[in-house]
């Protein structure tokens, strides 16, 4: 009998967690497996949230998370704090997702010691190497350096072919994203406390139309959020209209969005949702307002109207299928946008489709078997 393959899982983000725990799930199911796993703590109090839900307990937690980190220095303590575990557990697979310092210095790390890397959601591609900045470029080099590349679908598949990648290291899973919702979804069915935490949000906002705001897009700061915000406000004067607001930790989201939007009735800014609870919110929005990566997935595919408040998506799937929609960041573009679907019922019904061109639930299982070989 052969060993269980060592797969160490690396992660660092709220987003990386979401779409991880359910492949860590099936890797510690799975006997030809020995599962590992290390988070950089790149994230902290958002990180946890998802650890806690999903009840993972690292076996490294690099807690490498400073206040308004750099993009350097954190890229720094990450290749050297990653690459020391590696050297620990030497293991036969590293597994890295999306498009993050940690899952690009994951990889870096892994390839400086000749260790094959799994690239979960590989072959994303804006076009645009500053839109998302440092995103685009980050995946371009785990995309060099990938082994294995779990493309989410056949538009990501053809960008890595398109980028003379060996094809027959490229596979179509679908994205683990719906693992992650199919499994909450499941979750707050058999317990729905786990979600009721937005319920006096729902009595104060009863027979108002919800709108779900997400922003934390480092090519959005400054003039871009100030925009957001003013959008925001020029929403919420609407009296039918209620807007609910995790606001991302980052300071430079923050500060933003308590000088602008801070006292304004219509407005609830909270504290980031666990997952439960922003799926309840998905759930409650009659339309949401992002720049976030995992919203356009996640909106698609329950049939919520997202505006995108970006110039250029690595995911057009959700646009083609009808239910997200390009609206930059301009303040006057997003009101007119949101407007036009909160009045007119026949563009909201059209954009409000559940299509899933992301996945069906079952890409971890699909991922593990080609870890197997
Ligand atoms: C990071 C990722 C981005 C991803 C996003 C998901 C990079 C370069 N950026 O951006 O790709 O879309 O996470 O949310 O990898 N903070 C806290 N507590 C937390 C999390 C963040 O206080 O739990 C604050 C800290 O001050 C931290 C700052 O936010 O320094 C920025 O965190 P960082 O991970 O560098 O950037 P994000 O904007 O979160
Ligand atoms: N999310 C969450 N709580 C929140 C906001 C978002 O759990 O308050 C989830 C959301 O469902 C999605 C993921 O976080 O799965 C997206 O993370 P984020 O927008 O931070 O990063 P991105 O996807 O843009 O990389």
């Amino acid at each position: 009998m052969t060993a269980p393959a060592r797969i160490l899982t690396i992660f660092g983000t709220r987003p990386e967690a979401i779409k991880l725990f359910p492949l860590v799930h099936a890797l510690e199911a799975d006997s030809r497996f020995d599962s590992r796993v290390c988070v950089s703590g790149q994230h902290r109090g958002m990180l946890d949230q998802v650890l806690h839900i999903a009840g993972l307990t690292p076996h490294h937690d690099l807690a490498l998370m400073q206040p308004d980190q750099t993009l350097d220095e954190l890229t720094a303590r990450l290749i050297t704090g990653l690459g020391r575990v590696m050297d620990e557990e030497k293991p036969d697979w590293v597994v890295v997702q999306g498009d993050t310092a940690t899952a690009m210095a994951g990889a870096l790390a892994a390839y400086y010691r000749k260790v094959p890397v799994c690239h979960v959601e590989a072959g994303l591609r804006s076009g645009s190497i500053y839109h998302p900045w440092p995103e685009e470029v980050n995946r371009k080099i785990i995309g060099s350096i990938a082994a294995l590349h779990c493309a989410p679908t056949e538009t990501a598949q053809a960008a890595l072919l398109a980028e003379n990648i060996d094809p027959a290291t490229v596979h179509v899973t679908g994205n683990t994203v719906i693992d992650a919702l199919h499994w909450i979804t499941a979750r707050i069915e058999a317990e729905p406390e786990l979600a009721s935490g937005l319920a006096p949000l729902e009595q104060r906002f009863a027979g108002k139309r919800i709108v779900g705001v997400t922003t934390h897009r480092r090519e959005n700061f400054g003039e871009g959020m100030a925009q957001i915000a003013s959008a925001v406000r020029r929403l919420a004067a609407r009296d039918d209209v209620a807007v609910i607001f995790p606001v991302h930790l980052n300071p430079n989201v923050r500060a933003v969005m308590d000088q602008e939007l801070g006292g304004i009735g219509n407005v609830a800014m909270i504290e980031p949702l666990d997952y439960p609870h922003f799926a309840r919110l998905l759930a409650i929005a009659d339309l949401m307002l992002t720049d976030s990566g995992g919203v356009q997935e996640e909106a698609p595919a329950l049939g919520k109207p997202v505006l995108v408040m970006r110039e250029t998506t690595e995911r057009p799937e959700g646009v083609a299928a009808g239910t997200a929609m390009l609206v930059g960041t301009d303040a006057g573009r997003i009101v007119a946008e949101a407007t036009r679907l909160l009045d007119d019922r026949a563009a909201y019904a059209a954009m409000a489709q559940a299509h899933n061109p992301f996945g069906d639930g079952h890409s971890a299982r699909r991922i593990c078997d080609l870890l197997a070989g």
